[in-house]
């Protein structure tokens, strides 16, 4: 008889393959194994562990005087995953303790003591706190369990965070990061949204929490099984945080009221093409442009279900792109150029709690060198008269505010554009006073709506040669 996969040990393989350096996407084959409520619960696990790491490893750090070799068996892994059922999760304790411990394999023996001692004395402290304090924060679930949201990120970021949003503004980043975010589906028109709205309505069966945000995204606030969801074979929707829709409608807004219309754009950096799918919605000309195959493939699937089209160009921006590429770009200038940046992308924690583990403040630097190079490339697509948009997902003012006032700086035949179309209060210059001048998006804007990803964008027109 074949054992049953366990979900404990599946979750703590997850999350050491993330400690030692996979992304999430590449350590989650480790659940693959499990049945599909097992793979949920043992996710949600691995998600409670990283979004909330510095609180959990102070909290154990309180029990184990010894340290625990993270190699080559899964002992502190498991730790991590026994106090997050316990802390954080509606797991009996009896059961996260016991089927922690039980997780055991050979490797892990010589802690299943100490284990068991330890995930029993985090009962015991929850037990004590939530009698102690009947008004326990039931935002956070944490019985017993200190929350200190900044202490969950890497001290550089954290710094950051402060000396750029100040520290009540830092504070509230981090503890939108801690939680899970809402889902927000980007709809090709404002029809559909009412379309999938009354479709909502009729199945009786339905009662998912929704708030709409622009007349074309649609917050849900409940997890769902998105293929459930009406309108997903027809294509009519995509998934895109709001704040990543917003340079989409600054561009659509900029360009209908130049009346320019037959509009063609190129998207520089398009994959997997949420912003090549809005703009096309829009009715723009795209033409797509990507280095890598892999996501380009998404980028072709998310127009096939979706049935918007765009040009293809399989292409690194940095070197000279064939002659042969179709369509050929060699001397041609287009209305509007969207650079996309490759970033930190410290601005979708929320979505990738395994970045903070990653991202080193040299990954900026570097980062800012690659798109100061691009950004200086890009230039040569732009028509006379058309315009340049900059978006990086980066809450670090160095790969936004900073890389545009240099570009500014040296090419005076550029000018920036004011935002339109746009809610007034995520437009400014970070530390400028409230100047409107480009969008900066950050996780606790609109905190209590369940906030946004942190965006950068700016546009600036070619306004001589
Ligand atoms: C932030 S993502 C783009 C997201 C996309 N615009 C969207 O809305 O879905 C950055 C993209 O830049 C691409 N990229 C990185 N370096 C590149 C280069 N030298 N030339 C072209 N694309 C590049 C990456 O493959 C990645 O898909």
């Amino acid at each position: 008889m074949t054992k049953k996969p366990n979900c404990r040990r599946a979750a703590a393989a997850m999350l050491a393959a993330i400690e030692r350096g996979k992304t999430m996407d590449e350590a989650v084959d480790r659940l693959s194994d499990l049945s599909p409520p097992d793979r949920r619960l043992a996710k949600a696990m691995v998600m409670f562990a990283l979004r909330r790491r510095g609180d959990i490893t102070a909290i154990l750090a309180k029990y184990i005087k010894r340290n625990i070799p993270g190699r080559p068996h899964l002992a502190r892994a498991l730790l991590n995953i026994g106090a997050v059922q316990i802390l954080l999760m509606d797991i009996p304790d009896h059961a996260a303790v016991a089927e922690t411990v039980n997780a055991c394999g050979r490797g892990e023996a010589p802690y299943r003591g100490l284990m068991n001692a330890v995930l029993r004395k985090l009962v015991t402290e929850k037990k004590n706190s939530d009698s102690a304090d009947s008004t326990k924060n039931a935002k956070d679930n944490s019985h017993g369990l200190n929350y200190d949201p900044l202490s969950n990120f890497p001290e550089w970021m954290a710094l950051q965070w402060q000396e750029n949003y100040g520290a009540e503004k830092a504070e509230r980043i981090a503890d939108m990061h801690c939680h899970k975010p809402p889902l927000d589906l980007c709809f090709k028109s404002a029809e559909a949204v009412t379309q999938f709205m009354d479709t909502l309505t009729q199945a009786e069966t339905s009662d998912i929490n929704s708030q709409q945000l622009s007349p074309t995204v649609l917050r849900l606030n409940d997890s769902v099984d998105l293929e459930t969801l009406p309108g997903f074979d027809a294509g009519d929707w995509w998934v895109q945080d709001f704040a990543a829709t917003l340079p989409g409608i600054w561009l659509d807004k900029l360009l209908a009221d130049n009346q320019q219309t037959d509009t063609h754009i190129l998207d520089l950096c398009a994959a997997p093409g949420g912003k090549t799918m809005q703009l096309a919605s829009m009715g723009h000309q795209l033409t797509a442009l990507d280095i890598s195959a892999s996501r380009l493939g998404r980028l072709r699937a998310n127009l096939s279900r979706t049935k918007l089209q765009a040009d293809i160009i399989q292409a690194d921006i940095m070197a000279d792109i064939p002659e042969s590429s179709t369509p050929s770009l060699r001397g041609k200038t287009f209305d509007a150029v969207l650079l996309d940046a490759p970033c930190s992308a410290t601005g979708t924690i929320r979505r990738h709690p395994d970045l903070p583990l990653h991202r080193r403040e040299k990954d900026v630097l570097k980062l800012t060198e690659i798109q100061k190079d691009m950004l200086g490339r890009a230039d040569q697509w732009v028509r006379v008269g058309g315009v340049l948009a900059y978006v990086t997902c980066s809450l670090d003012p160095r790969e936004g505010e900073a890389q545009l006032n240099d570009f500014l700086e040296h090419h005076p035949n550029y000018e920036a554009c004011t935002p339109t179309g746009l809610p007034e209060d995520l437009c400014g210059h970070l530390n400028q006073g409230n100047e409107f001048g480009y969008l900066r998006t950050t996780p606790a804007d609109w905190h209590y709506m369940g906030g946004m990803d942190g965006f950068f964008a700016g546009v600036l027109r070619k306004i001589k040669p």
